[in-house]
Parts: C-alpha cells; sequence; structure tokens
C-alpha cells in the first residue's frame, strides 16, 4: 500500500507493530479521529430535538452521513438506511422485527453454517419465539456454498435466508446475486451480514438485490459504536418498531401512538450523533483511494502472504489457496499448535493476529477444527507487515519445541 495512506494511521505510524487484525476492526485514519473531535467540537447538540443553529447543524451532520451511506451502497432512498451501533444490533434489529411482522408459527430460517454468531442466534432466538425452525446450509470445505444445495434447502415455508457475503473465517465471496434470485424466486427475503465485504468490495445493494444488508462502522475504517441495517423501503415500511422511545413517534397520548415515518421509527432515543458524522468521513477516505486501488493492493499482499505460508512445511490453510478467494482474510492452523499460542507468539513478535474460533463455532464444528489463527490486511498494511508475519510463522513450531 502506497506509504501517504499508511501514514495517515496514528497506530500504525506510531508503533512498531504488524497490525494484522482489521476483520476484528480496522484502524482509524487522522481524519476520522478528528471527525470525532470535530463533532463534539462544533456540531454537538441533539440531533432532531432542537430549532437552535446548533441542533440544526448537528441534525445536518447526521442526516448527510445517512446521505452518504446511501450513496455508498447505492440504497435508493437515505430512508433505508438505518444506524444502529454495530451490525449485531442490525440483524437483532432486522430479525425482531421481522419476526413480529412478517413470520409466524411453523415458518422457517435458513442460515449459513459459516456464519459470524451474530447472524445465527437472532435467528434462533425468533425462531423460538414465533415457533418456527432454524435449519442450515452448509458449505464445503474451501467455503463454498452450492446454488443447487440452496435452491433445494428452500422450503415453500423458509421465510428467511441469512448469510454474509464474505465469512469472517474463509474470507470468501459468496455470489449473493444469484442467491437473492433463488431465494426471491422461493418468496424467501435474503438478510446479508455485510461486515467483512464492505472494507474490500464496492456494494451495490440494489444490484445484489439483497432485501436487507448489515455493516459496522469500525471495520470500514469509521467508529466504534455505529452500525448501519439498509432494508428495502417497502419491508421496513410495513414492519413495526424496534426499540420504543424518544423520536420514533409520530403522535403518542395516554390510549395512542403512531410511529415516525422511516428511518426514525427505527431510531429510538439520543443517536450516535458523532459516530454516524466520523462514519461519513470514513466513506469520504475510502471513495478518495477508490475500491479499484484497494482491491489492487489487497490482493498483491494476500497473494504474497500465501505463498508464503504455503512454502512454510506444517501451516494449513483454511479454505481456498488462490489470493482472489480471500478478501483479505487468512485463516489457518499449524500443525501441533494451539491456535492461542500462535497468537501469543506473534503478539510477543508485535504482530497483532486473532485466534479462537471467530465467533462461528458452528463452522468449526463442521470443519472439525476447534479453532484457528487468523491474519487480515487493510489498507495501512505493507509488504513489511507479511514479510514480518511469515518470518515469525516460519519459526513457530522451533519456538514450541517441535522439529520443522
Ligand atoms: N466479528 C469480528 C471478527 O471476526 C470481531 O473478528
Amino acid at each position: 500500500m502506497n506509504e501517504a495512506i499508511r501514514n495517515q494511521f496514528p497506530i500504525i505510524r506510531n508503533n512498531d507493530i504488524a497490525y494484522l487484525d482489521a476483520a476484528a476492526t480496522a484502524q482509524k485514519p487522522q481524519c476520522v479521529i478528528d471527525a470525532l473531535g470535530d463533532f463534539y467540537t462544533s456540531l454537538n447538540a441533539n440531533p432532531m430535538r432542537g430549532v437552535y443553529k446548533l441542533s440544526i447543524d448537528a441534525t445536518d451532520a447526521y442526516e448527510n452521513a445517512r446521505k452518504k451511506v446511501a450513496g455508498f451502497i447505492n440504497a435508493s432512498a437515505p430512508e433505508e438506511i438505518i444506524f444502529t451501533r454495530n451490525a449485531t444490533e442490525s440483524i437483532n434489529l432486522g430479525a425482531d422485527i421481522l419476526s413480529r411482522g412478517m413470520l409466524g408459527a411453523g415458518d422457517d430460517i435458513l442460515v449459513a453454517t459459516s456464519e459470524h454468531h451474530s447472524n445465527f442466534l437472532p435467528w434462533k432466538k425468533i425462531a423460538g419465539s414465533i415457533g418456527g425452525s432454524v435449519r442450515f446450509l452448509d458449505c464445503d470445505a474451501q467455503g463454498e456454498y452450492d446454488a443447487q444445495k440452496l435452491k433445494e434447502a428452500l422450503l415453500p415455508n423458509t421465510k428467511v435466508f441469512a448469510i454474509a457475503q464474505v465469512s469472517n473465517v474463509f474470507g470468501r465471496l459468496n455470489p449473493i446475486k444469484e442467491f437473492a434470485r433463488i431465494c426471491h424466486e422461493n418468496g424467501t427475503i435474503i438478510f446479508v451480514d455485510g461486515s467483512q465485504s464492505i472494507p474490500h468490495i464496492k456494494i451495490d445493494v440494489r444490484d445484489i438485490d439483497a432485501d436487507f444488508f448489515a455493516f459496522s462502522g469500525h471495520k470500514l475504517y469509521g467508529p466504534m459504536g455505529i452500525g448501519v441495517l439498509y432494508g428495502r423501503k417497502e419491508l421496513l415500511d410495513s414492519l413495526p418498531p424496534f426499540l420504543e422511545g424518544g423520536e420514533m413517534i409520530e403522535y403518542v397520548s395516554k390510549e395512542r401512538v403512531t410511529y415516525a415515518e422511516l428511518p426514525h421509527k427505527y431510531e429510538a432515543g439520543t443517536v450516535s450523533g458523532a459516530d454516524a458524522y466520523a462514519l461519513g468521513t470514513a466513506i469520504d477516505f475510502i471513495n478518495q483511494i477508490g475500491y479499484d486501488e484497494i482491491h489492487r493492493c489487497e490482493l498483491c499482499l494476500t497473494d504474497y502472504a500465501l505463498n508464503g505460508m504455503k512454502k512454510i512445511p506444517h501451516v494449513n490453510i483454511i479454505g481456498s489457496d488462490r489470493a482472489d478467494e480471500h478478501h483479505g482474510i487468512i485463516t489457518f492452523t499449524v500443525d501441533d499448535v494451539h491456535p492461542h499460542d500462535i497468537a501469543s507468539i506473534f503478539a510477543d513478535a508485535g504482530v497483532c493476529i486473532r485466534a479462537g474460533h471467530h465467533c462461528a463455532q458452528p463452522l468449526h464444528i463442521l470443519l472439525g477444527i476447534p479453532s484457528t489463527a487468523r491474519m487480515s490486511i487493510g489498507i495501512y498494511n505493507n509488504m513489511d507487515d507479511i514479510e514480518r508475519f511469515l518470518g515469525v510463522l516460519g519459526n513457530i513450531r522451533e519456538l514450541m519445541g517441535y522439529e520443522q
């Protein structure tokens, strides 16, 4: 990656570390950090509450961020963008309103087995509450889902199919557009977790024809504490509110309540104005770099990492060995070494990676591996980071007392 871009990330610039954990959270460029301060320095008032200039400015900053997000993912209208705290809350929101507004006893929900728990547990919970069922669609060992198997798995009563666009373990891109067509032929809603795709590929929710699309700001170089739920307007319009409280109503008396129009119907209470504003700044930052450049750099680093990893004995890559099927994520194991030991050895060498089941335990059970190690790439990483990673990886077994 271009050093001028790397230098915009203070944590990267000021620390002797190779940060390879973007899939857990991305580092923030200075402009995003400044945007948070700017909001509280110059714009802070409660958005949508006051008629004085400061509150109007705060409202404009918040609503402009919504417009930026809508444009960024090509939603039909800003009203289709609901701000939440994170992707987990977005999915819980979507599952909850579907359970009370559209699903009923006997309905079925299909979940991709590689899902992060946040795109499984909300569906399991609502299936219990409606008296419905949750079933799984398994992938193969490469993380690939078969379209024909999806067709066969969709039953007449399957109301929702929940799947990530990119798995947080495999990094593989699922063909959502094709899966959406198959779902819609069956009258099934497709609910897409885009948390791991949006940092790496251009999203067009209308082109892929997602009914819902959830993501977190913090993986997209934005702040923690802001997430997005995109939903098709006709669906959101027809569904009930999520949380009850301030600013999500039109009229309240002791006896009766009517609810606000979209998007406010789904944004009860004081909103995360500064975080939304800074997410808008993160989007400007990404747009300035452009996804072509992001993809070119990340592919180059991934390819270099994979080629290096393949040369180290006893290293097993989870999923495909092709760089273009990884989208910034490489999950792996080292024979005889526990992933937490792997991560600790990396940590001692100043290399930040994640180990465990990555909140995707059903997938690890399917693969027959209790836990794995994962490195993940962001736009601030460079070849030196990958060299450092490979250098440590090559010594792990010896450090643990094994012969290479
Ligand atoms: N969902 C994030 C990850 O995969 C935290 O690490």
